[in-house]
Parts: structure tokens; sequence; C-alpha cells
């Protein structure tokens, strides 16, 4: 499958309908995606990006009934990472010295990830490439999202390759933004931000601002995952601006693991109390046991507040909390209050923990924990709703 985005321009990648899991078992694509592979022909011919290894073969194949591939004059490797990078070498048996321009970083990870002595070219930021009528601009994107990320500019048609950046893990034989849902699209792009840039915001901010100042018309941003955005491709760069800037709506979220309920009594109660205390605020609730961990996590970027619950096992807490926990602090969320609850038997251990957890995860714990003995009764139910008012109070 091919097809053309402009006279020059052609997609090659591959339409991964079937993916449900990314970045091992890290990530959920519930809606597939794609691995975006472009081909310009002007006087030169450029290939950027190629697809995940696993279709290597198939890319390849698929490629050669687009063009002889003898014709490509250059590689573009915009990031060595291998769901981009993976059919280099089924391509390279073709085309052995085509020269693969990528990064200083991008070449020694290629060079660890693939042991094969490639033709690398190193660009920096600034550097061109004419092509004929058109020329190609490089920008480095450090740490968005891995030391090697850059961005490719093409003057002429105006499109920025922006690889990861801007991508949204969705299949669709769309491909272009305006012609898919809009809350389909919006929800794998922000999730896609929530679980992949959150800890890297600060460069996001200056990485734009930096392209921006270039004052360089856009007319369409093609990532190299999901659709390709040409109507009005500005729309998604504003997005990451709010969305680096310690992004938050009026939206409080309870997440929380149960042995036998009491922990969930607790947080349906706290809802309650924080319902009554502001009406305006969206409060949701997950079992993160039986949730998606980077649908809540999504959930929790676009919080201004979160309350962490589990029940005491083993004097811990429960593995589902605790794994949350540990996603929460790595992707360094900023700007966000919490507290802690939960149920415990004997020792009661849980609460304590998770505070702990919340601070060295940097997040500001603005009410001591809530735990109550086994199930919570008339009493205890109170004490969790007053406790969900005093916190959203506080907010
Ligand atoms: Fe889509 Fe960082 O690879």
């Amino acid at each position: 499958m091919s097809f053309k985005i402009t006279d020059k321009v052609s997609w090659v990648g591959k339409i991964d309908w079937e993916l449900r899991r990314f970045h091992g078992d890290e990530y959920s694509t519930h809606r597939g995606s794609s691995y975006n592979s472009y081909l310009i022909r002007d006087k030169k011919t450029v290939l950027i990006d190629t697809v995940w290894s696993p279709f290597g073969k198939e890319y390849v194949e698929n490629l050669k009934k687009v063009i002889d591939l003898k014709e490509i004059d250059y590689i573009i490797s915009q990031h060595s990472e291998s769901d981009h990078s993976g059919a280099l070498p089924f391509l390279m048996q073709e085309i052995p010295e085509t020269p693969i321009y990528c990064t200083k970083s991008g070449a020694n990870i290629l060079k660890s990830q693939y042991h094969r002595d490639w033709n690398f070219i190193e660009y920096k930021t600034g550097d061109t490439l004419d092509i004929g009528s058109s020329q190609l601009v490089f920008v480095e994107a450090k740490m968005l999202h891995w030391p090697d990320s850059s961005f490719t500019y093409m003057t002429g048609d105006n499109i920025l390759f922006s690889n990861d950046a801007f991508g949204q893990h969705y299949a669709s034989e769309l491909m272009y933004n305006d012609l898919v849902d809009q809350a389909e699209l919006y929800q794998e792009a922000i999730k896609y931000y929530a679980n992949i840039l959150t800890p890297f915001s600060p460069l996001v901010t200056r990485k734009i601002e930096e392209v921006l100042a270039l004052d360089l018309p856009v007319n369409m941003i093609a990532p190299s995952h999901g659709v390709i955005w040409r109507d009005n491709p500005g729309q998604i760069i504003h997005k990451y601006l709010k969305w680096a800037d310690n992004y938050q709506e009026n939206q409080i979220t309870i997440i929380y693991d149960t042995m036998w309920n009491g922990t969930k009594i607790m947080a349906e109660a706290i809802a309650e109390g924080i319902r009554q205390a502001d009406p305006e605020a969206a409060v949701k609730l997950y079992n993160l046991a039986r949730s998606d961990k980077n649908d809540v996590l999504t959930e929790v970027f676009k919080s201004k507040a979160i309350l962490v619950g589990s029940s005491t096992i083993n004097r811990g807490i429960l593995s589902a909390a605790a794994s949350m926990l540990e996603m929460i602090a790595g992707l360094g969320f900023k700007n966000k209050k919490a507290a802690a609850f939960g149920s415990y038997g004997w020792s009661g251990e849980s609460v304590a923990i998770i505070q702990e957890r919340l601070k060295e995860a940097k997040l500001e714990v603005i009410e001591p924990g809530l735990k109550e003995l086994w199930n919570p009764d008339e009493d205890g139910t109170a004490r969790c709703m007053e406790f969900g008012k005093t916190f959203a109070a506080k907010l």
C-alpha cells in the first residue's frame, strides 16, 4: 500500500491494525497504530524512516512495487527506535551503500542495535540537503523522546516530518486529521503525550518555540505514527504547548485497588464528598487492577489532583497500586495535588507508604491520609465524605 500526499511525497508505511501493546507491555494501543514512512521524489529520491521489524520484509516488498530501490539516493533515519528503523536491515541488504542520514546519537544507536557498518552521514540542526526543487532542513529534537530524535522540514511542499512528536497510536485508512473522528484522534493524541512525552515537557516547549521562531510555513505535519495533520496543522502545536505547560483540567481522579471492597467503599464516599464540595469538578474513579494503566495515566495527566488508595497487604500496598505509583513517579507530573487513603485489618501500613511514594513522585500531599478499619461503617463513610470535602476545599 502507498498513497500520494503531494506530487512529490508518498506515504509508504504500514498500518498495524492488530497492535494492542507497544513498548513491550508498557503502552496499550486500543486503536492499533501505524509506522509512517515517506518517499520523496524530486531530482533526488529520499526515504524518511521505515517500519517496525516484524513488517520489515513486507515493507521492502511493498516499496519495490513503488520504486526501484536502486533509485533511492538517501535514507533519513529521524529516530533509531525499532518501530522506525526495524526494516533497515531488510532494506540495506538490497541497497547496502545508500547513505543513511541521522544524528550522531542516531548513528551510535543504530550501530549498537543492528551491528552493521552502514554508510552513516550525521546531521545537526540547520544542516540541509538539496534534493532538487526542494530542500530538506534537519532539526535535532534531543529527548523528544530519545537522544537521537530529530525532525526534517521540506521546503516547497512545506511539510514538517516530525517523527514521534505530534503522533498518535491510531490506525486509520483515512490518513488525515480532518477525515477521522475528532474525539478518537484527540484521545489518542493526548494519551500519547501523557504517557510518552510528559517527562520532557520543558524540552517540548523549547523545541516548539525554536521551530516557531524560524517562521517557516507549515502546510502539513507528517508524524511517524497515526494520521497526518493537514487541516490547520497549528492546532496540534498549540495543544502540545498547552499540554507541556503543567496541563490540568478541572478534574479530580481517584485511583485505588481493593481486596474486599473496603477501600472501594472509601473511594466512593470520598467521591461523594468531593462532589458536594465542588459540583463543577469532574470526579473519576478507577480500580487500578481492572483498568488500563495508560488510560488511567491519561486521566492523571488531565487532573488537578489525585487520590490514591490501597488496602494493606503483607505490610505493603496492592501490586496494581504500586505499579501505578511507579509509573506516576517515572512520568514526573508537575503541579498536581494528592492524598492517600485505604482500609486495613490489622497493621495498616498502606496509607503511609502511598503518601511517601506520592511525595517521592513530587506530588504535593495536601491532606493527611485516611485509614479505615475493615469496612467503613456509617461513621467511617461519613469520615470519608468529610475527607473528600476537605480535600476539594483545599484545591
Ligand atoms: Fe515511535 Fe520513539 O518510536
